[in-house]
């Protein structure tokens, strides 16, 4: 393992922000951390967190939780955080697939999924989390009204997505299939994570879906 992913690591275990594993985040208590029960927004496979980062600053008065599997990302989003005096964001070590077991229904008012990996065979469709299998917890722990927004360059994944959301009778309230040729004004959208900033270099077309629970 590299140097730098061990003294991330250790750093992760003394981070106040982070919470690692199952046990780890169903022990946070979001109105006991943030001081106040505004509406929380997920971050998933936030990778190094520049959205939970970005959106904290952006939205003072809501909170945010980054969420992926991998240690040595999250300590990016979540050093950063704790550097800069952000609040209200923190960051989960966490298999996706657990969120069900995390969060109660109707407690997230919005979800960001930006640029997750593709998996552009059919035999690992499953995996994508827009796939109807994750949509259904993202139903149950999303509030009325809930929003998931996805950024991807992926047109397989795109597609799948749309199929997946009329399986699951969710709805689509915007689509972009080039966000940097027609620059919607939503400012959220602006924010570039690592992944985009690689997909922009090599000439890629920035998709967006924004999908409502009901
Ligand atoms: C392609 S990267 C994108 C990272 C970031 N959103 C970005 O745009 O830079 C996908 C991320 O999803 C995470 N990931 C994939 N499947 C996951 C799962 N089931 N649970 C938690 N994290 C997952 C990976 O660890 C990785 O950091």
């Amino acid at each position: 393992m590299p140097r730098n992913h061990l003294k991330r690591f250790a750093d992760l275990k003394n981070l106040p922000n982070v919470f690692q594993g199952l046990e780890g985040a169903r022990s946070f208590n979001a109105f006991e951390y943030f001081g106040n029960s505004n509406p929380i927004t997920l971050e998933l496979a936030c990778g190094k967190g520049e959205y939970a980062v970005e959106l904290a600053k952006k939205y003072p008065q809501k909170n945010f939780i980054g969420i992926d599997r991998k240690g040595n990302r999250i300590w990016k989003g979540a050093r950063i955080a704790v550097d800069e005096g952000l609040k209200n964001a923190v960051f989960f070590r966490l298999d996706i697939e657990l969120i069900g077991d995390v969060f109660d229904e109707n407690s997230i008012s919005e979800i960001w999924i930006a640029f997750p990996d593709p998996y552009p065979k059919t035999k690992q469709a499953k995996k994508r989390l827009t796939s109807p299998q994750y949509l259904q917890i993202y139903k149950r722990i999303l509030t009325n009204g809930g929003l998931i927004h996805l950024k991807t360059d992926s047109e397989i994944l795109l597609e799948s997505t749309l199929k997946s959301l009329e399986r699951e009778d969710m709805w689509l309230v915007k689509r972009y299939d080039d966000i940097h040729l027609e620059p919607p004004d939503d400012n959220a959208l602006a924010i570039k994570t690592r992944y985009e900033e690689g997909f922009l270099e090599s000439g890629r077309k920035i998709k967006y879906l924004c999908i409502s629970k009901s």
